[in-house]
Formats: structure tokens, C-alpha cells, sequence
């Protein structure tokens, strides 16, 4: 069992120190990585018009750098405005394959008001990998990063 109020902790203050979105970003992601090791994939998604814009990520390299809204488990979290975990991506006819070792993933929008300015997407090659625990820990993480790429940031 990791410990979840440690990482957000350690979160809060990559977030709040990070010099810009960007910066911000990258340490959200990097955090994520080292220290939760079911999570074979992190990156963050950033909405363009209509489409998803791979940023900052950590994993290997993702065939999918642009991704249109209401595509794939991404675009259909964009679009529903909503957290999506999928606990079996091969049972899932929106996913679009990264790795061929992945098995689950969870997609968690980054709101400002009702607008959705970009999502947190991690996989892993664990089945039913996410939970309640990742869901509020990626939640609170997304609502933390918001206020770094709204209006008046780096976006
Ligand atoms: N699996 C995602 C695509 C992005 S990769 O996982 C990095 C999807 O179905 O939208």
C-alpha cells in the first residue's frame, strides 16, 4: 500500500514551485512515475481546439500525440467531462493502444471552471490497476495543476 496523502503532499509542492505550466507538468508527471510503480505510463494530455496534445509525459514514447476530442479513452473523457478508469482496456472498444503491455489506464480531466484545459492519462501493465485512492489522488492533482494552465499562464 503506498502512501497516497505523502505523494500528493510531495505534489503540492512540485506544483506550487514549478517556475511555469509547463515546469509544473513535468514534475507532476515525474512524481507520479518514480513513485507509485504500478503506473507503467504518465502523461498529460492538453486540449487544443478540438484536439488532445500530448505534453510532458514519462514511459516510453506514445504513438498518439494528437488525439481528437471524443477519440479513444482520452477523447472520451474530454468530452464527457468526466474521470474514466478502464480496468480492462482490451474489453474496451475506445482504447487506443499505446503498449501492447498495458492493461488498465485511468484518464482524469484538468477542469477550470467547466471548461477542460487538458487531462492526466496513466496506463498500466496491471489489470484493474486504479482504484478509489488513484481516482482522488489523480483528482485533487488535476484540480492543483488548473490554476497553472488556465488564463494568464504559459498555455
Ligand atoms: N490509451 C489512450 C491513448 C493514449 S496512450 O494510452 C498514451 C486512449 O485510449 O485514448
Amino acid at each position: 500500500m503506498q502512501n497516497y496523502d505523502a505523494i500528493l503532499e510531495r505534489l503540492r509542492t512540485e506544483i506550487s514551485r514549478a517556475d511555469d505550466g509547463t515546469a509544473a507538468l513535468q514534475g507532476t508527471v515525474r512524481v507520479l512515475k518514480e513513485s507509485l510503480p504500478s503506473y507503467t505510463w504518465v502523461g498529460v494530455y492538453l486540449l487544443h481546439g478540438n484536439e488532445l496534445v500530448l505534453g510532458p509525459y514519462a514511459g516510453r514514447p506514445s504513438p498518439h500525440t494528437r488525439i481528437p476530442m471524443g477519440r479513444g479513452i482520452c477523447g472520451a473523457a474530454a468530452a464527457e467531462r468526466a474521470t474514466i478508469i478502464v480496468d480492462d482496456v482490451n474489453a474496451d472498444p475506445r482504447y487506443l493502444a499505446c503498449s501492447v503491455d498495458t492493461r488498465s489506464e485511468i484518464v482524469v480531466p484538468i477542469m477550470e471552471g467547466g471548461d477542460v484545459l487538458g487531462e492526466i492519462d496513466v496506463d498500466s501493465d496491471l489489470p484493474a490497476a486504479f482504484g478509489p485512492a488513484d481516482r482522488a489522488l489523480l483528482e485533487r492533482t488535476a484540480a492543483m495543476l488548473a490554476p497553472r494552465l488556465g488564463a494568464g499562464n504559459d498555455r
